[in-house]
This record gives structure tokens, C-alpha cells and sequence, in this order.
């Protein structure tokens, strides 16, 4: 496509705003780089919905706008920290209040190039904890709200990624396939939409796009799971979405990828401390199933509270490896900011 991933305002707001607060000055002009980085916008509430006309209005025809969809009844059924405004069974509220005036802005301006991410974590969840009342429970409003998003933003600017977690969810031998199928039954109910280009992975992640060995090759179960990097999984899972009758393009979240090793366990998602911002949007990927490296979970803002007593407390928030204190999911912390600044790979000046 040749077009650069928008550096919105929304995001260098957020950063201006608390650069504002620093005195270092070499911390102010590495956030002032940072703002200028492509990185995709959370549609994560009905009312930001008004961000996506301001939004593709200043987005510049060398330029794409990314999008993350991300307000499902339900929404973040395996945890806490990022349960949304809809409740499981608002299905008809998330089509009329939700997908439908996104795809009204987005049919308005129809020369700006949009890419949007289908709801992180939501088709994964149903292949994986499937066990868990929430996500048995959400499972049908996931899979028709997924492909009522698909549906109706199938506009001819637009270039949609299913997301489908990363390799160390979706990579074990046994998820492999059910994850194939989970996704192509959702694209097919959707009725194959053209726009849809296949997956992104990684999205608010750690994973390294490519390390050797692994990052977790010596743990005591890693022989079920060759998806050892995010470059595994890819051609892992890939070559099954084919099969199974989809595009299989991916897309892969870097933003703050750049340090490994700081987990305990592969599953630990939230605030993980020591990390650092990852490689910058781009679409050389080196991988003809890539067709870019982007930023998609803004690097500053939190992947869920500290504080044991706030609501929406989860308690991997608490663990050894998560970064504390931490404010509410999407709230900005400015530590933690400083600290992905500071571990950059590459460097920001
Ligand atoms: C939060 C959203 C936020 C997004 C990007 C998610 O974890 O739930 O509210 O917009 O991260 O920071």
C-alpha cells in the first residue's frame, strides 16, 4: 500500500499534555519523537466514536488511519481490567450504537485509507476459555458482533485485520487449529468480505516478532508450543487460515516489544515492567505474510489498575513481573511511559 501509519493527534495530545509536566528536557524531546510515530486509535466507548470523522479528516493521503474496534458486549471476558460499557446481551445496542455510525464516518471519507483491528482478544478467548461462564456466555454476541463489524465496515478504504491473539495463546499445538476454525467460521458468516485482509497478533503484546531461542523454549511445557516468537506463529496459523478459505495477511503489534525476558509466564499481560518501545511502524517486514509492523496499544497508556480495591482489579495487574502503581486501563502513566522511552529499540534520540 506505501502509506505511513497517521501519527494522530489524540495520541500526541496525550503526550504533549504530559510532557508539559517534565523538566528533563531530553525526556521532552524523546516524548515529542514518540507522538510523531504512527500509532492506531481505541475506538474503546460509543462516545469517542466522534474521533473517527476528526480523525480521518486530518489524516493526509500519504497516510492510513489505524482503528481499533473494541466495545463488545461482554468485551474482555477471561479478565477485568478492560470490561467495556456493554453488558453480554446488548448485542442489537453494539450493531445500531456502536458499528454503525463508525461505518457512517468512515463511508463519509471515502478517500482516506483506513486499517482497522476487529476486536483484540474476543475470538481467542472463545477458542481458549471457553470454560469460563463470561465467555460462554458472550460467545454468540462475539461471533455475531465480529462478523456484523466485518460486514458493515467492508468499505472499499478500508483494510481489516482479525485479531488472533499471539503465539503464546493461539501457537500451542492444540490451539492452532481451533483458532483457524474460530476465525474462518466468523469471516465466512460475514459473508467473506473482500475488505478483510487476515490477522493482527500481538496487539498490547510482548512478544518478540522474531528471537532465538525462544523466549520461553526452556520453560517445562514448551514442547507443545512451537510458536515461539510471533514470526512462528504467523507462518504457524497462516497457512491454516488458507486452507480454511481466508486471507491470510498479517499485521504485528511492536509497540512495546523491544525487551525479553521480563515475564514470568507467557500469559502475563498486563503493565509488564522493563519494557521497552519496539520496532517503528513499518511495511519492509522482511515476511511476504507480514504486511506491516505497527503500533497499536499507545505506549503510555495502562493495561489495567494496581490497586487491589478498584473496580476492574485484576489480579494480574498485582503480579511480580506488572509495573506499579498503575492507573485504569487506557489511563496514562507517566513512569511507565518514561520507562518504555528509556528501554527503546530502537533508541529515540
Ligand atoms: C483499554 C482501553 C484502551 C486501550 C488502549 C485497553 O486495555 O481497555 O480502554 O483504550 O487499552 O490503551
Amino acid at each position: 500500500m506505501g502509506r505511513t501509519l497517521h501519527a494522530n493527534s489524540v495520541y500526541a495530545k496525550e503526550i504533549s499534555d504530559a510532557m508539559a509536566n517534565v523538566t528533563d528536557a531530553s525526556i521532552q524531546a524523546a516524548g515529542a519523537a514518540v507522538a510523531k510515530v504512527g500509532t492506531f486509535l481505541w475506538i474503546d466507548t460509543i462516545a469517542r466514536i466522534p474521533l473517527v470523522a476528526t480523525m480521518m479528516a486530518e489524516t493526509p493521503c500519504t497516510d492510513i488511519m489505524g482503528i481499533v474496534i473494541y466495545d463488545l458486549p461482554g468485551r474482555d471476558c477471561a479478565a477485568k481490567a478492560s470490561n467495556g460499557e456493554l453488558a453480554t446481551g446488548s448485542l442489537a445496542k453494539y450493531k445500531s450504537d456502536y458499528i454503525d455510525p463508525i461505518a457512517a464516518a468512515i463511508k463519509a471519507a471515502p478517500n482516506v485509507a483506513v486499517a482497522l483491528i476487529i476486536e483484540p482478544d474476543s475470538l481467542p478467548n472463545l477458542v481458549t476459555n471457553a470454560n469460563l461462564t463470561t465467555c460462554s456466555s458472550a460467545s454468540s454476541d462475539y461471533q455475531s458482533g465480529v462478523a456484523y463489524a466485518l460486514e458493515t465496515l467492508n468499505l472499499p478504504n478500508v483494510a481489516m485485520y482479525i485479531d488472533a491473539g499471539h503465539g503464546g495463546w493461539l501457537g500451542w499445538d492444540a490451539n492452532l487449529q481451533p483458532g483457524a476454525d474460530m476465525l474462518t467460521k466468523v469471516y465466512k458468516a460475514a459473508g467473506s468480505p473482500k475488505q478483510v485482509f487476515g490477522i493482527s497478533t500481538n496487539v498490547a503484546g510482548w512478544n518478540a516478532w522474531s528471537a532465538n531461542p525462544g523466549e520461553f523454549s526452556t520453560a517445562s511445557d514448551a514442547q507443545y508450543n512451537k510458536c515461539q516468537d510471533e514470526k512462528r506463529y504467523v507462518n504457524a496459523i497462516c497457512p491454516l487460515l488458507n486452507t480454511g478459505g481466508m486471507p491470510n495477511h498479517a499485521i504485528i503489534d511492536t509497540g512495546r516489544n523491544a525487551v525479553q525476558g521480563l515475564r514470568n509466564a507467557w500469559g502475563d499481560w498486563c503493565n509488564v515492567n522493563g519494557a521497552g518501545f519496539g520496532v517503528r511502524p513499518t511495511a519492509t517486514t522482511g515476511d511476504p505474510l507480514v504486511d506491516a509492523f505497527v503500533w497499536v496499544k499507545p505506549g503510555g497508556e495502562s493495561d489495567g489498575t494496581s490497586d487491589a480495591s478498584a473496580s476492574r482489579y485484576d489480579s494480574f495487574c498485582g503480579k511480580p513481573d506488572a509495573f506499579s502503581p498503575a492507573p485504569q486501563a487506557g489511563q496514562w502513566n507517566e513512569a511507565y511511559f518514561e520507562m518504555l522511552l528509556k528501554n527503546a529499540k530502537p533508541a529515540f534520540p
